[in-house]
């Protein structure tokens, strides 16, 4: 059903007065601005977007918008997590103020997560707020970073470090864009995809490890049930991280956290590698690999476990060890992750595949140890790929 086109699927996200629709399925740019009239008051909208997405789906949101009445400019930032920068976030406000958007309008963020992050942060701040559309492009911003009002750009000296809850007052993701996605784009969103299995629900874990090799395929390759299955677990997806959001919206009793899994190291390891070396599911799949390792010795996973989950990233074509990263560099750059407190990193561990527990702090020698011992066994495991 999902993958006929203009067929979408509804998932709600309870958030009281802030309660919004997550819209997925095929053709759905074309709905874009009937489906952002019906949530934003006013008509003013600016289109943010990077220089890979503008060129192939700028117009087509543009014009559904125009369609819908509303009064559209356009603003488009470099492709890449740099241009999560103040630098380009005080572009934007400009950008804002020439389009003439007014406390009624509208941001739409078309993109990946990178765009929804940084057109996020700017509908949450600019005029002290306005409306937010999360149109994502990419496996993983339809997955994880559109829903649920994380927004922000980074610091030189870490990731996200300046941001806000800012809830899109719609998110509507149109699976047809991912037929221009390049396959280790792809290959990333599936990290995240991961994640949701490995720390909420071990039925999609399975259906991860049983579909084989299609999965990492790019969509535009895909069987038309292939895209159907995929569209199924995209749902899930977004239906499990929903339910989280729901249940702590500010990350305030632990259980928001749990989508940390793989970040604290995740994180550290994308910036000592250098933004935009690896990518960033990548890097949380290298997080979640020496995670799982972690968890076999403070947290009780079964090291079977830990095995299926490094074997499924790697049968997804993802890195699972920080290859040739020093060990003190990462450890500095985990002291200024957003989780840390007095310097020490909070872990989310596995206690089994589907249930994960957040907070865990690791003794330093355990760390290192677990460091050095095991991601060196990875790191063959990552090179005989
Ligand atoms: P991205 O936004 O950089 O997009 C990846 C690349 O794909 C870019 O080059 C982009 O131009 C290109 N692209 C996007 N859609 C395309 C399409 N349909 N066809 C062709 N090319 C396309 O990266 P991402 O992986 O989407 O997002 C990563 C960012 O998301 C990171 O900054 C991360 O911190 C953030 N994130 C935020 C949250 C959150 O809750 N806010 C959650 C997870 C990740
Ligand atoms: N991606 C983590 C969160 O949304 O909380």
């Amino acid at each position: 059903m999902l993958i006929a086109s203009r067929m979408s699927k509804l998932i709600p996200v309870r958030l009281g007065s802030r309660s919004y629709t997550i819209h997925l399925g095929v053709g759905l740019l074309e709905t874009l601005g009937a489906l952002s009239r019906a949530g934003v008051r006013g008509r003013t909208c600016l289109v943010v977007s990077d220089g890979h997405v503008a060129p192939l789906y700028g117009e087509r949101a543009a014009a559904s918008l125009r369609a819908a009445g509303f009064t559209v400019s356009a603003a488009v930032v470099p492709p890449g997590e740099m241009s999560k920068s103040s630098a380009q976030l005080l572009a934007l406000y400009d950008d804002a103020v020439r389009a003439g958007l007014d406390r009624a309008g509208c941001i739409v963020a078309l993109g990946g997560g990178v765009v929804g992050d940084l057109a996020g942060f700017l509908a949450a701040t600019y005029l002290r707020g306005v409306a937010l559309v999360q149109a994502p492009t990419t496996l993983l911003a339809m997955v994880d970073s559109s829903v649920g009002g994380k927004t922000g750009i980074n610091l030189p000296a870490g990731k996200n470090l300046v941001g806000a809850f800012h809830q899109p007052a719609l998110v509507v993701a149109d699976l047809e864009t991912l037929q221009t996605l390049p396959a280790r784009e792809g290959r990333a969103g599936l990290a995240e995809v991961v994640k949701y299995g490995a720390i909420r629900d071990a039925q999609l874990f399975q259906t991860l490890e049983a579909c084989g090799g299609w999965l990492a395929q790019p969509w535009g390759t895909l069987a038309a049930d292939e895209r159907g299955r995929l569209a199924e677990i995209i749902a899930r997806c977004c239906e499990i991280k929903a339910d989280i959001v729901a249940g702590d919206e500010q990350e305030q009793s632990g259980l928001r956290t749990l989508l940390n899994f793989g970040h604290t190291f995740g994180h550290a390891v994308e910036q000592v590698a250098g933004y935009g070396t690896l990518l960033h599911g990548e890097a949380v799949a290298i997080g979640m690999a020496l995670g799982a390792r972690l968890a076999t010795r403070q947290a009780g996973l079964p090291p079977a476990e830990a095995d299926r989950l490094v074997g499924l990233l790697r049968g997804l074509g993802l890195p699972v060890a920080a290859q040739g990263l020093a060990w003190a560099d990462l450890r500095a750059a985990m002291n200024v992750d957003k989780k840390a407190q007095e310097r020490a990193p909070r872990w989310v561990l596995l206690r089994q595949l589907g249930a994960a527990v957040a907070g865990c702090v690791v003794p330093e020698a355990d760390l290192e140890e677990v460091f050095r011992n095991e991601n060196s066994k990875l790191e063959f495991r990552n090179k005989s790929q």
